[in-house]
């Protein structure tokens, strides 16, 4: 059976087409490792789903110009910006199943490009002309390096709280769905009320998407999840898998308090957690709390909108909060 996303991306098939041109177009540059390093990260199997669901909201609504095409492409660079400073930032040499653009070029190589697409974000904005669309971009990017400030501020935190890691997801993850989104509802001229409703749809969309993240970090095979998984607390991050199963097993949690003091794993930690973790179902609640930011996100698509498509939207709000494998 075809998912949600393919569905959604055979919809948009000739707007996609258009994204992909409008992203090669901005990836030129004569210096080569500029277009080298970009191709080979916006082509490395991502599935488009921000810009995708900046064009699915425009559709919504039966916009007709041609807006929402850089703009989604914005918001693509902006992510893919933030995904070559991540795996700098996490020492992360594999993503999607090949080794991630630092694991090639370097970090050096990784955190240029990676200013080179969000600088070139801010340069297609401005030649869109909308302060509007400028404020939101900046106020989105801005959260996303809070959120990044913040969760290494709470690196192995042991008082972490299910509230503080749901803000860092909003900060660091869903602030871009929620960009895409509004994106889509901005462009279209929709009022300011319809325009949050769609704005908190893509948060919540994002957060559950997220949640899904973090609880295959605890349940999936590396080979399925194409990055290395039980990474997370290698990393100090300690998320809402190991949160939910460190309230309730003590042993547990003192095992992940010598893993912080030492900074690392000892041969054997992985595993152990993994299975602790496992134990107390602690991917499960992560992924029931990703089905209720679903149900969230489902409640704000409005009622008098392309039946079709706001059914769509629906599908790939339960979409995010599915266990892929
Ligand atoms: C993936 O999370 C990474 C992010 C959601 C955002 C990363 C953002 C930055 C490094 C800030 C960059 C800022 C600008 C303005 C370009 P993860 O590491 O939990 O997930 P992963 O498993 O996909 O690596
Ligand atoms: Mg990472
Ligand atoms: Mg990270």
């Amino acid at each position: 059976m075809i998912s949600p996303l393919e569905r959604a991306t055979e919809l948009c098939r000739m707007d996609m087409e258009r994204v992909d041109a409008c992203i090669h177009e901005n990836l030129q540059s004569d210096i080569m490792m500029i277009p080298a390093i970009g191709h080979y990260i916006v082509n490395s199997g991502g599935k488009r789903l921000r810009p995708l669901l900046s064009l699915l909201i425009a559709r919504l609504f039966d916009y007709s110009g041609d807006r929402h095409i850089p703009l989604s492409v914005v918001v693509e660079f902006i992510h893919t910006a933030s995904l070559l400073h991540d795996d700098v930032v996490d020492s992360s040499d594999q993503r999607r199943g090949s080794p991630s653009a630092n694991g090639v070029w370097g970090n050096q190589a990784s955190v240029l490009v990676g200013d080179y697409l969000f600088s070139r974000a801010f340069q297609m904005m401005v030649a869109d002309g909308d302060m509007a669309m400028l404020k939101l971009m900046s106020d989105v990017t801005n959260a996303l390096a809070e959120g990044e400030v913040l969760q290494l501020s709470r690196t192995f935190h042991m008082e972490m709280t299910e509230a503080e890691c749901l803000e860092v997801i909003e900060r660091k993850t869903a602030v871009l769905f929620k960009a895409a989104t509004e994106v889509g509802a901005h462009v279209s001229g929709e009022s300011a009320d319809v325009v949050a409703d769609l704005a908190d749809y893509g948060m919540c969309l994002g957060v559950a998407f997220q949640l899904m993240d973090d609880a295959l970090d605890y349940l999936a095979e590396a080979e399925e999840a194409g990055k290395p998984v039980g990474h997370d607390l290698e990393e100090g991050k300690i998320t809402l898998p190991l949160i939910h199963a460190m309230q309730r097993d003590a042993e547990l949690r003192k095992r992940v308090e010598d893993i912080a003091e030492r900074g690392c794993y000892e041969d054997g930690d992985r595993e152990w957690v993994r299975e602790r973790v496992t134990a107390q179902d602690g991917a499960g609640y992560a992924m029931q709390r990703a089905r209720d930011y679903a149900e969230r996100a489902k409640l704000r698509l409005p009622e008098n909108s392309n039946s079709e498509i706001r059914l769509l939207l629906g599908e790939l709000a339960d979409f995010s909060a599915h266990r892929p494998f």
